[in-house]
């Protein structure tokens, strides 16, 4: 049985939107035999599409399954650059291992990598990242916009405010952002992002900016050291998230995002993050890795640094730090 051939028959009968086709429609449309239409529907039904088969008018996807495989997601995606390519595997060591793999092999711009569980899911300053089986999106974009290596890190904050926008738009809750890429509900992470970068002589070659939503979780499928800092979208707002509407809607932000500080810099997206921001005002602690800084954290740059005014009266530029409020 050719996968391809029966994921193509399933999105042309999505796309008609409901109604039943007839067999032997479908086995013209494709070039094959109706009993090879019907193999295809039992192909599908196993991996769990609901199909009705509806007398004398044909075949109708009733439900599909709560997967993150391509189809899925791309029926109804509303971009034109971020997940055209989608590389989906059930599960990997880290999806970030593979868009580098990718990235390196010219995968284009916008390629996306998604996975239902990861091995060796990793967070910033080499922590682990918990990624429970088909609760959340662990998920990679490759991105080769042509902007300088030092404007790589405004991704990550650019990436946080699509994010944002989308839970916004999915579910009713209103996440806040602590600097520089952890998205909070309640005070508690329910997504962190990790963007890596493959650049030479010539520039950024690569952006893979990793992103791990916390979605459908209880409180038991967190590691057991992270059960008092994370949470999920599902433990908030009481309610399973579809998590194919999410990914689709922060593939979208992430390409208005992206694209508008591309064409016209940081300026309005910084507004947009700061209206976010939980940090901005606040008293924070900075732990570095050789040492601490402790102040009110005033604002970001137009670079994205965090500008941190110490008791002394001086003002701090914090390029990468924990920070605890
Ligand atoms: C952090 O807050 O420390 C960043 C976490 C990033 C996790 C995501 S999950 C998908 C991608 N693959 C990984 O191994 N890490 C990122």
């Amino acid at each position: 049985m050719n996968i391809t051939v029966t994921y193509k028959i399933a999105k042309r009968m999505l796309e008609s939107t409901g109604e039943a086709l007839s067999g032997q429609q479908l086995a013209d449309e494709f070039g094959i035999s109706r009993t090879a239409i019907w193999k295809h529907m039992k192909e599908l039904e196993e991996k769990g599409y609901e199909i009705e088969s509806v007398k004398k008018k044909g075949y109708r996807i009733v439900s599909i399954p709560d997967t993150l495989e391509p189809i899925t997601i791309q029926i109804g995606l509303k971009t034109k650059r971020i997940g055209q390519r989608i590389e989906y595997v059930e599960s990997c060591t880290s999806t970030q291992i593979i868009a580098h793999q990718l990235a390196q092999e010219n995968a284009p711009d916008g390629t996306v990598v998604l996975t239902e569980t990861q091995t060796a899911g990793r967070g910033r300053m080499a922590r682990k990242w918990d990624s429970a089986a088909h609760k959340g999106v662990w998920m990679s974009i490759i991105l080769r916009p042509n902007v300088p290596p030092q404007k790589a890190p405004q991704f990550t904050l650019v990436t946080a405010v699509a994010i944002v926008r989308a839970i916004e738009e999915v579910t009713a809750l209103q996440p806040k952002i602590k600097w520089p890429n952890d998205i909070l509900l309640n005070g508690k992470k329910c997504t962190g992002i990790l963007t890596e970068l493959q650049s030479d002589a010539d520039g950024i070659q690569a952006l893979i900016v990793g992103i791990g939503l916390n979605v459908n979780q209880d409180k038991e499928d967190f590691d057991l050291e992270v059960q008092g800092i994370a949470t999920s979208l599902k433990m908030i707002s009481g309610q399973t998230v579809n998590r194919q509407e999410l990914v689709r809607a922060v593939l979208f932000y992430t390409e208005l995002y992206t694209q508008m500080y591309i064409d016209e810099g940081f300026g309005m997206l910084k507004i947009l993050w700061e209206s976010y921001s939980t940090t901005i005002g606040q008293p924070v602690r900075a732990r570095m890795t050789n040492h601490t800084l402790e102040g009110i954290a005033e604002g970001i740059s137009d670079d994205g640094v965090l500008q941190l005014r110490t008791l002394d009266g001086k003002l701090h530029g914090i390029y990468s730090a924990d920070i605890e409020m």
